[in-house]
């Protein structure tokens, strides 16, 4: 009896460590108001110089990140992505280049459970948006106007039930992917996500297991043209200010077929040498201006003294 009560504790320890391992892989994130704050503050001090939930920086938006891509990847991405680029992860390698090799650097300091943590953050700031950081619609005027304007009329009309660019709506934030994902896989997607799923595509099939396997509905009938439009708008939309870096100056490269975004110079510079002749030219001028100012106060002093002169002896 004792011997059974034993072994019995023995396969229960052993089933226990089954469950434990395979609940492994994804692990929940933490919902709890202490590590959201906790992560919060990791994000303020370690990535927000470079990531914003909602729009481009350096970096990508991260709005609904930790359902855009499995944990395990995060993990090892936020430690140490370049590792990651090194050992020629699609994804890290396909990311990397769409911002023009910025490197990003690795954070071995962070545990496990603070990545978590970032990660919770994250992914609840991700519900609520914050669409008045958005760059203006200022960003869609211009040479690169029509096909963007364009654009935006589809998502309004087609995507925008569902999706936004900086908070989670029905389906991800859509922001930045017109630079986390090609071109090449957002076109079959959107034209039919359910088939790309059945043809066992991984990531349309993991993020699909994220939403609850929700179908989005197919759109045949937009063109290649039409769902370009569609994320060259998205990026236009959440791309950050072009000084940054330069790293997020340019398109998505895959879209490159399509007019680029041209930011208007301003009126053309004067060279150094041009500029040094006006430099000159008001140097000169403010020196003569105060020159004449003092031989005018001058010649008001000597009248002055004259006048106060001849009052003296016609007295
Ligand atoms: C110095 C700038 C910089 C800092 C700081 C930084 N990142 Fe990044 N991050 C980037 C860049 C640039 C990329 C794009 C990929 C690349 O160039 O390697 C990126 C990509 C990412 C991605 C992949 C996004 C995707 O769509 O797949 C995640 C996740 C990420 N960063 C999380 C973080 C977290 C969390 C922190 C803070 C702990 C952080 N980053 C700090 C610059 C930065
Ligand atoms: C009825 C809701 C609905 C509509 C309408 C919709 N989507 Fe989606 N979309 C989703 C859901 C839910 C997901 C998550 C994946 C899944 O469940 O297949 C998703 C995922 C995506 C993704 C993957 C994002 C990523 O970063 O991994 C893209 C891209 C996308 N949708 C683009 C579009 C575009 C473009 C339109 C409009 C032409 C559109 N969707 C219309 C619900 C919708």
């Amino acid at each position: 009896m004792k011997i059974f009560d034993y072994l019995l504790f023995i396969l229960l320890f052993f089933l226990l460590c089954i469950s434990e391992s395979s609940s492994g892989q994804s692990k929940e994130l933490p919902s709890d108001k202490a590590s959201i704050n906790k992560g919060r503050e990791l994000f303020l001090n370690n990535c927000n110089v470079c990531h914003a939930i909602s729009i481009e920086k350096i970096g990508p938006a991260l709005s609904s990140i930790p359902k855009r891509r499995p944990l395990s990847w995060l993990l090892s991405f936020i430690k140490n992505s370049q590792s990651m680029i090194a050992a020629g992860d699609t994804h890290a390698v396909f990311i990397f280049k769409s911002y023009n090799n910025t490197v990003m650097p690795s954070f071995k300091k962070l545990s496990d459970d603070d990545i978590y943590d970032v990660l919770a953050y994250i992914q609840a700031a991700s519900k609520t948006g914050v669409s008045k950081d958005l760059y203006p619609e200022a960003l869609l005027s211009g040479s690169y106007g029509e096909a963007a304007l364009h654009g935006k009329f589809l998502f309004e009309q087609q995507c925008a039930v569902c999706h936004a660019f900086d908070k989670e709506v029905i389906g991800p934030a859509l922001g930045s992917t017109p630079k986390t994902r090609p071109i090449s896989w957002l076109i079959p997607f959107v034209h039919n996500s359910q088939e790309l799923i059945k043809k066992g595509d991984p990531y349309a099939n993991f993020i699909s297991e994220q939403y609850d396997h929700y179908k989005m509905p197919a759109f045949t009938y937009l063109s290649e043209k039409d769902i370009r439009d569609i994320f060259l708008y998205l990026n236009a939309k959440t791309s950050g200010p072009i000084h940054i870096s330069g790293s997020n100056a340019a398109l998505n490269p895959d879209l490159s077929p399509m007019p680029k975004l041209k930011v208007d110079p301003g009126p053309p510079r004067m060279s150094f040498e041009e500029g040094s002749h006006y430099r000159r030219f008001i140097s000169l001028n403010l020196m003569q201006g105060l020159f004449l100012l003092g031989a005018l106060i001058h010649i008001a002093f000597i009248i002055a003294m004259a006048f106060g002169f001849f009052k003296l002896i016609n007295k």
